[in-house]
């Protein structure tokens, strides 16, 4: 008999086949609502795996409800949703999606970057409004990017995949992580500073960490206050590694010029937040890595993933310690 799994969430065809070939599944077949609690609950009671996305909390409950539960499997590089001590301490692999997402990811990055930098959402929005009534020297004029100083914190995968784009720009590379990257210091000219002096030498601060408790809310008042007036912060890590009420104060206040969120503390974000209200932010629904054709091989890896993690195999991406 074919051992169960729960899929929390609408997930391409493909990934399904692969699932469907070795398990008896059960999916969650919402695009938009994610599962109720109560009912992942009594899905997992019999499952020997569960392929999670981001909104569901993976935690010591879901864990107790599982008594045969073998394998998680994250349809995302960050596990943050999922309690990774608790699923280590009861010997469960959790299974994660790194690296095929890299490139797209820094794509957005940098398009997030420029979006903020040359304003082009007010300026789409000031055609659409029919404002447009002549040509005008200062006119929706925004920030220089060629040439200009970026500071990437935290240089992973993605954040390299960011620094070979600025590169292309002939931007200035600073960076900021737990390690040195001679690498790529050699390979881009990149530069390390410790975090303060690359806040205060940035016109991008480009955001990239994981969100851990060491990266809880690392961007607070302090920090926003050691950038420059004209900088622009982005943020497509995780929203928990930003206070965003310290945010909001540094963009209000003029101390920074503008930010580019695809992340949030709490997503979906209300529509009435105030960084919403602010003619400076730029956001959007957390889509880092929303490609057709990427978001399809995260599926499926996560599916190759859950598969191998039943059948008592090794995953061939886990985020256990
Ligand atoms: C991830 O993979 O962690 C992203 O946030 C979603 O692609």
């Amino acid at each position: 008999m074919k051992q169960k799994v729960v899929v929390t969430r609408r997930i391409p065809q493909k990934a399904l086949d692969i699932l469907e070939k070795h398990a008896e599944v059960y999916v969650w077949d919402s695009e938009e609502q994610p599962i109720p609690r109560h009912i992942l609950l009594q899905e997992v009671e019999d499952a020997a795996g569960i392929f999670s996305i981001l909104t569901e909390r993976i935690d010591t409950e879901v864990f107790e409800q599982a008594p045969m539960l073998k394998v998680v499997s994250n349809m995302a590089v960050g596990v943050d949703n999922i309690d990774l001590a608790e699923a280590t301490r009861r010997g469960i692999p959790v299974g994660h999606t790194p690296g095929i997402l890299t490139e797209t990811t820094a794509d957005l990055t940098f398009a997030l970057l420029m979006a903020t930098a040359r304003r082009l959402v007010d300026a789409v929005q000031f055609i659409k409004d029919g404002k447009w009534k002549s040509w005008s020297p200062m006119l929706l004029t925004g920030q220089e990017i060629y040439g200009a100083t970026i500071g990437i914190i935290g240089m992973g995968r993605i954040g390299e995949a960011v620094a070979k784009r600025a590169a292309g720009f002939d931007m200035n590379i600073l960076y900021h992580n737990r390690s040195r990257r001679p690498d790529v210091e050699k390979q881009l000219n990149a530069q390390y500073r410790p975090l303060e002096e690359l806040l205060r030498e940035s016109d991008f601060v480009v955001l990239l960490t994981p969100s851990t408790p060491e990266t809880y809310r690392m961007m607070g008042e302090e920090q926003f206050n050691l950038m420059q007036p004209n900088a622009i912060f982005i943020n497509t890590s995780r929203g928990k590694n930003v206070d965003e009420t310290a945010l909001y104060n540094a963009l209000k206040e003029g101390k920074i010029w503008a930010a580019g969120l695809d992340v949030f503390d709490k997503e979906p974000i209300d529509p009435d937040h105030p960084l919403l209200s602010l003619p400076n932010v730029v956001a959007l629904p957390h889509i880092a890595s929303a490609s057709i054709a990427t978001r399809t091989k995260m599926a499926v890896l996560a599916a190759e993933n859950l598969v191998a993690g039943i059948m008592g195999e090794k995953l061939k991406h886990t985020a256990n310690p």
